[in-house]
């Protein structure tokens, strides 16, 4: 299918949706620093803090870096939180300066092709959390490749994807999936794919270790995926 939006368009539409303006940065250095409160859903919290037992980190598409601020919290020393739009990177590296872990954060901008000029095997453990599913599949083919050539031998991949919608479930909410794909005012929102799909893209790459299933706060079902990855 030809995705009808450039990357640009996908990037301006996420840093628009995840800055700060000024009242926001107020609030954020007044407000009480409960790690356990900057993660969507305990799942995701959990296994950002299990990043903790690693030495060099990625947070690839890290938005306003929550998972970095744990994971550095937790006891990782060296973290990278790379996403691509400037307001983004703005915002993670407040919420790492705010949080105190301003030091073990290195908050940057990123261009497409970054991932595929990291030295191989940097990482010891990266992070993807609703990236892969909110990117045309070819690109999301690209950061897996990227990511497995990044991580260090054995290395853990921890990989966040929101649900998987049925035709039925689509229609039901008045949602139109085009080849697989579901449009929100012409940007692409959500590349759905099932666990299954999900697993055989993984497994020339990864051993899938665990699939866990999550809701995040308020959400009655647990339809949300974190998939944990071990790289072969
Ligand atoms: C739904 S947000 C998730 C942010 C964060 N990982 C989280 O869990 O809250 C999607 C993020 O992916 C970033 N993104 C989109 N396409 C990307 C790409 N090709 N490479 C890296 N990041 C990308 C967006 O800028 C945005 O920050």
């Amino acid at each position: 299918m030809d995705i009808k939006q450039t990357n640009d368009d996908l990037i301006r539409f996420w840093g628009e949706s995840i800055c700060l303006g000024e009242e926001d940065r107020q609030a954020l250095a007044d407000v009480p620093k409960d790690l356990s409160t900057l993660a969507p859903s305990q799942e995701l919290f959990a296994a950002a803090k299990s990043l903790g037992d690693y030495e060099r980190v990625l947070d690839y598409g890290c938005g306003h870096g929550w998972a970095s601020v744990v994971a550095a919290s937790s006891g990782a020393k060296e973290v990278e939180a790379v996403d691509m739009s400037p307001s983004i990177i703005e915002a993670a590296s407040c919420y790492a300066e705010a949080f105190g872990v301003g030091d073990r954060i290195d908050a940057h901008v990123i261009d497409a092709g970054w991932l595929s000029r990291c030295d191989e095997g940097t990482y010891d453990a990266v992070f993807c959390s609703n990236v892969l599913d909110v990117v045309p599949k070819q690109t999301a083919g690209e950061i897996i490749k990227g990511l497995y050539a990044a991580l260090a031998p054995k290395g853990k991949a921890i990989i966040g994807l929101n649900f998987f919608l049925s035709p039925e479930a689509a229609s039901k909410r008045g949602m139109n999936l085009e080849d697989g794909y579901l449009f929100v005012n012409g940007i692409l929102r959500l590349s759905n794919l099932n666990d299954e799909e999900w697993s055989t893209i993984f497994e020339p790459f990864f051993v899938v270790e665990k699939l866990e299933h999550f809701a995040w706060a308020g959400e009655e079902m647990k339809t949300r995926r974190l998939f944990w990855l071990r790289k072969r």
